[in-house]
């Protein structure tokens, strides 16, 4: 098949479809290169980073399957998608743990200020008086979006003996008993927000939930609460969250995505010692690019031996299922 691969996947999936396929990487394309390479290809395969917009689409003349190497849709024009007969695969599941891993590391790290226990002992300051922190275990954890990711960072309170409340877009009963058997209380986002003293956010970015974390929202926060974004930028508006830090209204933050990503952009948090900023690594553990690698493989091999792309689609994942 021809395969323009737009993102950086595990190099094995890469060594694997070279051998059997056409294959074109183009890491990070911009609109121009997509343009130009779109038109013979088949499949394409990309994570965020990578702007698949109507125009894209359009000139994808020959496109059996997109292959989002993740989760979030939010880069890829879905509307006009469905108007095609392009294919969109989502894999979601392998990036859902190190997502949760990732974003509970945050949360024990800012308890215990280890970027400064770190820093300062590195320069030999003995700072043990200034290092006492504080325990998850009997707090509140809530959950913003207890869907595939939000459930699995739930999860990993609950066994970590904290309260664990979540809140989705669309409730239902069925939802209310598949979070309590994973230890989440479902409830309303207003009461998520309000006692829960890690909130945690797990929702995809669409027009509903931009800015969904306002500063509305954070006035309802407890001040000693601490927010962790690792969903997408726009989910949390920025300024207002800067403002409230500065206020002294959130003890603290970690944000891995963020409303300016790639090299050479500085965070607004960049000077405060209260937040910890990392480059959207939410699912970059070897572990997990190297099962989305195995899956995309799996996906071509099924659709160049003529098993329907929509087929597979269907069995292994579910745009929106997250919310
Ligand atoms: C995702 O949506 O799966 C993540 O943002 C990971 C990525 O694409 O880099």
């Amino acid at each position: 098949m021809k395969i323009l691969i737009a993102s950086p996947i595990h190099h094995t999936a890469i060594e694997k479809l070279e051998k059997d396929h056409d294959v074109i990487s183009a890491f990070g394309a911009d609109r121009e290169t997509l343009l130009t390479l779109v038109p013979d290809r088949e499949v394409l395969i990309l994570r965020s980073g990578v702007q698949i917009t109507a125009e894209v689409l359009a000139a994808a003349l020959n496109m059996k399957m997109i292959l989002r190497a993740g989760s979030g849709v939010d880069n890829i024009d879905v509307e006009y998608l469905h108007q095609t007969d392009i294919s969109l695969v989502r894999i979601p599941g392998p990036g859902a743990k190190a997502v949760a891993e990732l974003s509970f590391s945050l949360m024990l790290a800012l308890s215990r200020n280890l970027l400064f226990a770190d820093q300062s002992w590195r320069q030999g300051l003995w700072k043990k008086k200034e290092l006492t922190g504080y325990l998850m275990t009997g707090k509140v954890l809530g959950i913003i979006g207890a869907g595939n990711i939000g459930s699995r960072t739930g999860q990993l309170g609950a066994a970590w003996g904290m309260e664990v409340l979540g809140c989705v877009e669309s409730p239902n009963q069925m939802k209310v008993d598949r979070l309590k058997g994973k230890g989440i209380r479902l409830t309303d986002c207003q009461e998520v927000l309000r006692k829960s003293d890690y909130v945690s956010i797990h929702v995809p970015l669409k027009e509903s939930t931009r800015y969904l974390i306002d500063s509305e929202a954070m006035a309802i926060m407890k001040p000693s609460a601490i927010l962790t974004n690792l969903a997408r930028g726009g989910v949390v508006d920025e300024a207002a969250l800067l403002q409230t830090l500065n206020d002294g209204r959130l003890r603290g933050a970690a944000l891995d995505v963020h409303e300016q990503e790639g090299e050479g952009n500085i965070s607004p948090f960049a000077d405060l010692d209260n937040v910890i900023l990392t480059p959207h690594i939410g699912a970059g553990t070897f572990d997990s690019q190297r099962e989305i690698g195995d899956i995309i493989v799996e996906a071509i091999t099924a659709v160049d031996s003529g098993q329907s792309a929509s087929f597979f689609a269907s069995e292994k994942v579910v745009i929106h299922e997250y919310m």
